[in-house]
Order: C-alpha cells, then structure tokens, then sequence
C-alpha cells in the first residue's frame, strides 16, 4: 500500500490534530484487494450529526467553549469556517480533539464568504436561530448534503417564522431577519425532523418566553445537545410523546463538553467486520445508543461483547441469516446503518427486506452491488409490513435482498456518504479486485478510515 498518500495517520497515533487543514485525503481512488477479514482495534470519536450542531451551540455563549472529541472529517471543518467567517476564534485545545470555540467578537459575514464556506454542508441552516439572536440577521446559501432525497427545509423555515423571523428568498439563498427579537412558540412539526428539532433548541433557548415542541426528535445526539445547552444555563424539559419544552433565558454561556460517540461510525465498522468474516473491536462504542443495532446484527448471525472501554463485533461463523429491517426515527433502526448492512444481508442464507422510511431515495449505492453479483431488487412499495408516508408515491423505497452471494471485484462510483462506506465493504468483502472512486465524500463523516483500514489490515493502494 502507498502510504505517502495518506497524511492523517498522526490521528491514530494521538499526535494534535489540525481541524481547518486538509481532512487528510489526498487521494480520491482506492484500488481494493477483497477477501481478507478485517481484523484488529480501532477508535472512534464524537459523533459527526452531534458534533457540527455542537460548534453552532457555541455561537449562544457570552463566554468561550470547549469542546472534545472532535473527529477530523471535512463537515467539522465546513462548520469552522463557517464559524470564523462570522467572527468566531477557533483554536485546538491540549488534547488531540479538542475545539475551543470563542464567539465573544461575533459578526456578520459576507454573503459569498458564507456561501464559499458552507460547501456541501446542511449545517449552515442551523445558524439562522444563534445569528438571529445575536446579530439580528442571518444567510443560508443554497444548501448541499448528500443526495439521498429532496432533503428540504420547509420544517425549518416554518418554525423560524413561528419564532418571528422574518425569511426573504433571494436569488442565491435565504436571507433572515428578526425586528421585534425571537418570541417563543406552540409549534408541532408533522415528522420528527432530527435537523428541525435541533433548529427549535438553537433558537428557543435564547426566545423570549416558552417554546412548546410536539413531534419531536429524540435521537441520543440530539438529548447530547440538550446536555449542551443545559450546562450553557438553558431550561429544557423533555417529556413523553416525543414533547421538548423550552424556557427562553436571558443569557447562556460558554460550555466544556466530551461529545457523544459516533455511533453511526461504529455500527458501520461491525458492518465491516461482519461482512468480512472479521473481528473489529470499536473503542469507543457504547451500548445504550446503539440497542437497536445489536438486536439486528445479532438476528443476522453477528456477535459482540459489550466491554468498558467499546464493543467487539465480529463473524463468529456459521450461515448469516436474513432479516427484515424497517428504519425509522430513533429508537427505531436508523437509517444511517442500512447501507452498510446491507453488504452482509448479501451474505445471508435467505431474503431480507430493507424498507427505508427516512429517506425516500437512499438506495442509489445499490446499482454497484448489483454489478458486483449481489441479488437486489428495488420496489417504490412499502415491503417492510407498515405502510410509511413513502407508499404510493413512486419512490424506490424498498430493498429485497437475496442471498448468499458472493460479490466479485468491479470498478465503483462512491453516490453519497454511507453508501461510499458500504461500497468499501462490498469491495473489502469481494473476490478479487475493486475500484472505488470519489471516495473524498467518506471523509465528510469517517475520520482517517484509510488509516483504520490499514490498522485492520485490508489490501489497498490509493489513486491520484
Ligand atoms: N424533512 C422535511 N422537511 C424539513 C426537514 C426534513 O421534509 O424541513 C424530511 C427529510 O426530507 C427526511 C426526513 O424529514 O425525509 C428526516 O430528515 P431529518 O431532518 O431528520 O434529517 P437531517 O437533520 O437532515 C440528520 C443527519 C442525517 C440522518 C438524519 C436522520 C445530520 C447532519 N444529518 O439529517 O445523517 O440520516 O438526521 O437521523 O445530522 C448521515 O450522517 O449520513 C446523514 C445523512
């Protein structure tokens, strides 16, 4: 393997990390020799959807904060510049990921500097709420993502109205304002949005008066963000039937927090273990927010122990056996664990169902599995056993899956963050050998994974 490619090998040494340079991949192609199990240890950091609102929490302090476990990955470095676009210091901590957030000489940005910053990124629509308390405006450029759907922002929208801001569409975005200040709301959102749940916590700790939320998102990382804003001085009550209600307070201030895990990173890495017949130990991992996931790759023929310091996953033998998964908000199965799991439902004796009710268009990673031998079939119905908002509507939201096969090497385009990460699986897992192209988007949320690759011995070399 070409190691000269690879300049972010320092993390896994422990060795201080640098958040605004490259994320650490120069390289855009990995030629992949599968069929060896991925065996060995590896870690992980704070949790990439908790993370970047995290570094937007900071933008509500008086004081500075600081915050650990940061991952290197470019969405981290989307939200820095961000960050400092508007005036915030940005500066490494002691140890290896630590941020230290200092907003205490915030200022408006540019509109092109936003927009040159905010590159790919969903993030920058979470901004509107801190701007708007503390400058009175805010932008949001045309916003990116990973294409796995419409991804609108009409929730967001809605409820900043509801808040009082006022919302201009312009040619190149969205401008922002709030004359008469952010007042708190009744607001209700028709799906348990992760992103616009996170939109009402940044702007209603900081509204005047109480904010009451039904429909709610209760993801681990978004009470991780509650944890945050309660140690800045909010008052947020989370009550039953998915109801969050907010106690808008005059002043927050900085925090010092150790970020939640990144659990979709480690379910992704047992994926890796379990369809490679390997044995990956994710430092790191804890079980209480992954209880879902564990169920599942159990019932697949995968198993784990549960330890202090992370979890084993591995292939303990035997046939894999299929599954019905349907994804869903937490603490249903997560739609972020579905692609990588799906290289190992290829392997299972039998046929499995993946009905992904998240996301109506996340199934575009599978045209490649299907060049490389896997028996796929998509279907715009809703196969999982309940109905989801997807059905009738022509949406290729279903997976049948029929295994065993045995994926064989093939030349693949990485389509979208986890999809990427699957596609490595699948060629990790193949015979003989992959191609594996644009894999720069894994780096968006998979810190240093040619490096981790490399712990757990798979056979590569990377491409200009
Ligand atoms: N939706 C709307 N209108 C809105 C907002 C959302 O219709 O204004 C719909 C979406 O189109 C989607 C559903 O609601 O069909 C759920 O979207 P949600 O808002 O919950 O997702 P998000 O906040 O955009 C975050 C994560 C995703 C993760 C989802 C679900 C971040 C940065 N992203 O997205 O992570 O899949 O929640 O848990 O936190 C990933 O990490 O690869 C990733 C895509």
């Amino acid at each position: 393997m070409n190691d000269a490619r690879l300049n972010d090998d320092a993390n896994e040494r422990g060795s201080a990390q640098n958040h605004g340079a490259s994320v650490g991949l120069t390289a855009d192609k990995i030629t992949i020799r599968g069929g060896i199990p991925l065996v060995g240890r590896i870690e992980v950091k704070g949790a990439k959807n908790l993370v970047t609102k995290a570094m937007v929490a900071a933008l509500l302090g008086e004081t500075p904060s600081v915050l650990k476990d940061v991952p290197n990955i470019s969405d981290v470095r989307i939200v820095r510049g961000l960050l400092e676009v508007h005036g915030v210091k940005v500066t490494e901590g002691a140890e290896p990921g630590d941020l230290i957030l200092d907003p205490v000489d915030v200022e408006s940005a540019h509109f092109a500097a936003i927009d040159a910053h905010a590159g790919s990124s969903r993030i920058p629509i979470l901004f509107c709420g801190p701007l708007l308390h503390r400058l009175g405006e805010a932008f949001i450029p045309d916003l990116g993502g990973c294409r796995i759907g419409d991804r609108p922002i009409d929730f967001h929208l809605e409820v900043l109205r509801k808040f009082g801001a006022v919302v201009e569409k312009q040619p190149n975005g969205i401008r922002m304002s709030a004359p008469n200040g952010l007042k708190g709301a009744k607001l209700e959102l028709p799906y348990p949005s992760v992103g616009a749940t996170e939109q009402v916590l940044l702007t209603a700790v900081r509204a005047d008066g109480l904010t009451e939320l039904k429909g709610a998102a209760i993801e681990p990382e978004i009470m991780d963000l509650i944890n945050i804003l309660q140690k800045m001085g909010a008052i947020i009550t989370v009550d039953t039937d998915r109801v969050i209600r907010i106690e808008g307070v005059e002043r927050l201030l900085g925090y010092n927090h150790r970020a939640l895990f990144d659990r979709n990173e480690a379910a992704s890495w047992a994926a890796a273990a379990l369809a490679t017949d390997g044995d990956i130990f994710v430092g790191g991992a804890r079980q209480p927010e992954m209880i879902t996931f564990l169920n599942v790759f159990r019932k697949v023929g995968g198993a784990f122990d549960i330890c202090d310091d992370g979890i084993r996953f591995y292939h303990p033998g035997g046939d894999l056996k299929p599954v019905i998964i349907e994804t869903d908000v937490h603490p249903g199965f997560m739609t972020d664990w579905q692609q990588p799991l799906v290289i190992a439902l290829t392997k299972a004796h039998g046929t499995s169902i993946v009905h992904e009710t998240v996301y109506e268009q996340r199934f575009g990673f599978v045209d490649a599995l299907v060049e490389m031998g896997a028996t796929i079939q998509i279907h715009k119905e809703c196969l999982g056993g309940h109905p989801c908002r997807f059905g009738q509507r022509n949406f290729n939201h279903s997976a049948v899956i029929t295994g065993p096969t045995q994926l064989h090497g093939a030349d693949i385009v990485v389509p979208d963050l986890r999809g990427g990460f699957s596609h490595l699986i699948a060629a990790l897992s193949a015979e003989g050998t992959s191609t594996v192209s644009n894999v720069g988007i894994i780096s968006r949320g998979y810190e240093n994974f040619i490096g981790k690759l490399r712990l757990l011995g798979a056979d590569f070399d990377l491409e200009g």
